[in-house]
């Protein structure tokens, strides 16, 4: 254990020093320590703060999917097929405004799950998510902490572009939700990073702001979720990606822990 941090440690110093460009961009220092965070619990609404590494199956997916039992995608083996079978969906009033239906991508077994709002207009016209300016960053924050993006897979809590990107509706992610969580049932990560407050609300069903999700693991289906800042927020204020650059220290450390 103690092994694994020293090497973390000198491997995230390491990283820092090699990406001085992305973090002259990102994050402009180096920490003086880097120690472990210590994970402080709280009381979400809905999903459960826990100490991370207390990684379970998906308790409770099942049964939220269940309530979709009689859609042609709820028995979809694979995300190929299930993105077969959705990518046509016209279910809300974004259907007929989008390019490109946003499905995800990157590794169908991945560890780690990335989790954005929706689609911007780069992702509308090429069907992909994080592709624009956000996206770009987003790849530097990946391989920051030592991820290429076809390690992690990538989606985002609606599947279609929102109108001048504007906030995703209510009743547009009550839609579009079960197409995540069939996602998840299948890639089974261990870890979910959600960016943004936006993403994090809706996936945790919590009021609780960016701030106060900051800093805790929650526990959602026997997955550990860390949220942290949409790259988006940190190219507009740059201040934020310190904060941003522990979140992703801390999201390595609960992966390494995960292979240790
Ligand atoms: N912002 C998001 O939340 N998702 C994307 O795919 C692109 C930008």
């Amino acid at each position: 254990m103690e092994k694994n941090q020293e090497d973390l440690g000198e491997r995230l110093e390491r990283f820092v020093k090699e990406q001085a460009s992305v973090f002259g961009e990102v994050i402009s220092y180096v920490p003086a320590k880097l120690a472990v965070t210590t994970v402080q619990p709280s009381e979400p609404v809905a999903a459960k703060a826990t100490p991370a590494a207390v990684v379970s199956s998906l308790t409770g997916l099942e049964e939220r999917l269940a309530v979709h039992k009689n859609e042609p995608w709820y028995n979809a083996p694979s995300l190929e097929v299930l993105e077969s079978q959705i990518h046509d969906c016209q279910k809300c009033r974004l259907g007929p405004l989008r390019k490109k239906f946003v499905f995800g991508v990157g590794n169908p077994n991945a560890k780690l799950m990335i989790i954005g709002e929706a689609p911007g207009a780069d992702e509308d016209e090429q069907g992909i998510p994080f592709v624009g300016r956000a996206g770009q960053l987003l790849t530097k924050m990946l391989k920051a902490i030592e991820f290429e993006r076809e390690d992690v897979y990538i989606a985002n809590i609606l599947k279609s572009r929102p109108p001048n990107n504007r906030d995703p509706k209510p009743d547009e992610v009550e839609t579009c939700e079960p197409y995540l969580w069939k996602q998840i049932s299948l890639i089974k990560p261990k870890i979910i990073l959600c960016l943004g407050r936006i993403a994090g609300t809706n996936l945790l069903k919590t009021n609780e702001s960016l701030g106060k999700m900051r800093g805790q693991v929650f526990d959602l289906f026997g997955v550990n979720v860390v949220v942290t800042y949409h790259p988006a927020a940190l190219l507009r204020n740059p201040d934020w990606k310190h904060g941003a650059w522990e979140d992703l220290k801390k999201v390595r450390r609960m992966y390494d822990e995960l292979e240790a």
